[in-house]
């Protein structure tokens, strides 16, 4: 069964929405565990617009289960995750002007930032993710990079339609193939929810699936236990 990533950005979101400390993405860490999740991700951002430096050191201290940190290829982060040590980080694009992560990396744009990064973070004992869209040629480009993993974006998949959306899975089911026969763990994620998720968890092999918008929207009515142990539930299919 795959393992469920809960991401706590958007309750650091709230938080940043007033700059005063509460609701705390630590409180959050805690109450998803004890609803079963088997990580917690989150994604310091340059513009720290949600995750601050703080609520990394806290969630590295706290946090028991695997703690995904997500990041630019960009030296200020790239050396502060190799200096607290998440046990993976997982590379992403980042645009000031986005309203969430778009779309997957390219890592023949990044060229040497890339290699440089995920250098770094092997040094420190960090697993390396790369987030990419399910495009063959990205994803040769991670094996090439000895990458431990490819979180495949199913950002397209969670906005299809129908046949659009069949269409999608298909492509997604075509690249985590080629994920595993490179040898790279088979992660996923981006606008999963209650509704979409469980075709993604059914991908052979599917190894993570860091899901963050849906379970925070539905911990307000029904708490971040209560929310966490329904999308385990949906994934255990
Ligand atoms: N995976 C990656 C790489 C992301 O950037 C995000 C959004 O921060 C997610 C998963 C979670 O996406 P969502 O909030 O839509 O579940």
């Amino acid at each position: 069964m795959a393992e469920l990533g809960v991401n706590i950005d958007h309750v650091a979101t709230v938080r940043q929405a007033r700059r005063t400390y509460e609701p705390d993405p630590v409180w959050a860490a805690v109450l998803a565990e004890l609803g079963g999740a088997d990580g917690i991700t989150i994604h310091l951002r340059e513009d720290r617009r949600h995750i601050q430096d703080r609520d990394l050191q806290l969630l590295r201290q706290t946090v028991t289960v695997k703690l995904n940190l997500e990041l630019a290829a960009v030296d200020e982060i790239v050396a502060i995750a190799c200096r607290v040590k998440p046990d993976q980080a997982t590379l992403v694009p980042e645009r000031r002007d986005e309203v969430t992560t778009e779309g997957g990396l390219d890592l023949t744009a990044l060229g040497t930032r890339a290699r440089d990064s995920v250098a770094r973070l092997r040094d420190a004992g960090i697993a390396v993710s790369m987030f990419l869209d399910p495009d063959p040629k990205q994803i040769e480009a991670a094996a090439r990079l000895e990458a431990d993993a490819v979180e495949l974006h199913t950002g397209r998949y969670a906005l299809a339609r129908r046949a659009a959306r069949a269409a999608e899975l298909d492509q997604l089911v075509a690249a985590g193939r080629l994920v595993r026969q490179a040898g790279m763990a088979l992660h996923a994620g981006h606008g999963l929810n209650y509704q979409n998720v469980r075709p993604i968890a059914a991908i052979e092999a599917m190894h993570e699936l860091n899901i963050g918008h849906a379970i925070v929207a539905r911990a307000l009515w029904v708490g971040m236990e209560s929310a966490v142990r329904e999308m385990k539930r949906l994934i255990a299919g």
